[in-house]
C-alpha cells in the first residue's frame, strides 16, 4: 500500500490552515454567498470550506479559480455507484472537487439516538477510502466532558489515534490533517470556552508520539475558535491551523476573522 503525498513539504511548513466547517448552519443560497465572500478575501494562509453535503456542488461552482479548497463534512460507507438509498458517495465528492473530507467529527461520531454515530472502525475504513481517492482525510478527534473529568483524556486519544490508522500498513506514505476538537470546548457544548492553548500543545505532543512515522499530518485545533482568540492558536508554533465551526457562519463574524488574518 503506497499512497501519493499530495503537497510540497514547503507548503506543511509554512502555510497556516484555516478551516470552516459550515455543518447545518446554512442553507445552499446562504452557503453560496458565505463562498463568494470567502473567495474575495486576500490572506495568507491556505483556507478550506465545508459547506452543508447538499451546497458542495453550488459552493464548488462559486469558488472555481478560486485559492480556496473544498472539503466534505463526511461521506457514506459505500465504495461504488449502487442501492445505497441516501448515501453521499465519495466518488461524487471527488467528482466535486474536493481536496479534503473530514472524518469522525464529534457531531457523527455521538450522533443522538436513534441516529447511529460512526465508531472507531467505521473511522478507520473511511480514512483508508480517503487516501485510496486521492482525498486528504481531516480526521478528527478529542474527549468528551465526562472522559476529561474522569481522567481518561490521554487514553481515548490515543485509542482514536491508534485505530484510525490502524488500516494502513507501516511503510504506506500518507497526508492527513489531524483535528483536535475535544467535545466540550466546541461551541455548541454548555458553557464552552474553548480550550487553551497550553493543553492543545500537550495534545499535539501526544498526537507525534502515537501516529505513525509514514502519515505526514498537520495538527489543527477546533473548539469555539473566532475573531478574539483566532490569532492566539495561529501564532502557535505547534499548532499548523484552526477549523472553526458556528464563528464562521455569519457573514459578519467571518468578515471579522478575515480582518484578523490580514492584521497577524
Ligand atoms: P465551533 O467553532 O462552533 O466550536 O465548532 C467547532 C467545530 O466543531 C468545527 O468542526
Amino acid at each position: 500500500m503506497r499512497f501519493i503525498k499530495m503537497f510540497p513539504v514547503f507548503l506543511f511548513v509554512c502555510m497556516k490552515l484555516v478551516l470552516f466547517n459550515l455543518k447545518a448552519y446554512l442553507d445552499v443560497e446562504e452557503s453560496v454567498k458565505l463562498a463568494a465572500a470567502i473567495g474575495k478575501a486576500k490572506v495568507d494562509e491556505e483556507i478550506v470550506i465545508a459547506p452543508s453535503q447538499l451546497s458542495l456542488q453550488a459552493v464548488s461552482k462559486k469558488l472555481r479559480g478560486k485559492k480556496v479548497s473544498l472539503c466534505a463534512q463526511d461521506f457514506s460507507y459505500s465504495h461504488s455507484y449502487g442501492a445505497h438509498t441516501g448515501d453521499v458517495l465519495l466518488d461524487d465528492i471527488k467528482k466535486i472537487g474536493c481536496r479534503y473530507a473530514m472524518i469522525g467529527h464529534s457531531e457523527v461520531r455521538h450522533r443522538e439516538a436513534p441516529r447511529i454515530g460512526d465508531g472507531d472502525e467505521l473511522v478507520s475504513k473511511k480514512i483508508v477510502m480517503c487516501l485510496e481517492a486521492g482525498i486528504v482525510p481531516i480526521l478528527c478527534f478529542g474527549e468528551t466532558a465526562k472522559e476529561k473529568d474522569s481522567g481518561k483524556t490521554y487514553d481515548v486519544i490515543r485509542r482514536q489515534l491508534e485505530s484510525a490508522f490502524s488500516g494502513i500498513d507501516g511503510e504506506a506514505e500518507a497526508e492527513a490533517v489531524l483535528a483536535y476538537e475535544p467535545v466540550w470546548a466546541i461551541s455548541s457544548a454548555a458553557g464552552s470556552k474553548g480550550c487553551d492553548i497550553g493543553y492543545v500543545r500537550r495534545i499535539e505532543a501526544l498526537a507525534r508520539k502515537t501516529v505513525k512515522k509514514s502519515i505526514g499530518f498537520r495538527f489543527v485545533y477546533g473548539g469555539s475558535v473566532d475573531a478574539g482568540n483566532i490569532s492566539d492558536y495561529l501564532s502557535d508554533g505547534m499548532i499548523d491551523g484552526v477549523l472553526i465551526g458556528r464563528a464562521g457562519a455569519s457573514l459578519s463574524s467571518m468578515h471579522s476573522i478575515f480582518e484578523r488574518l490580514k492584521k497577524a
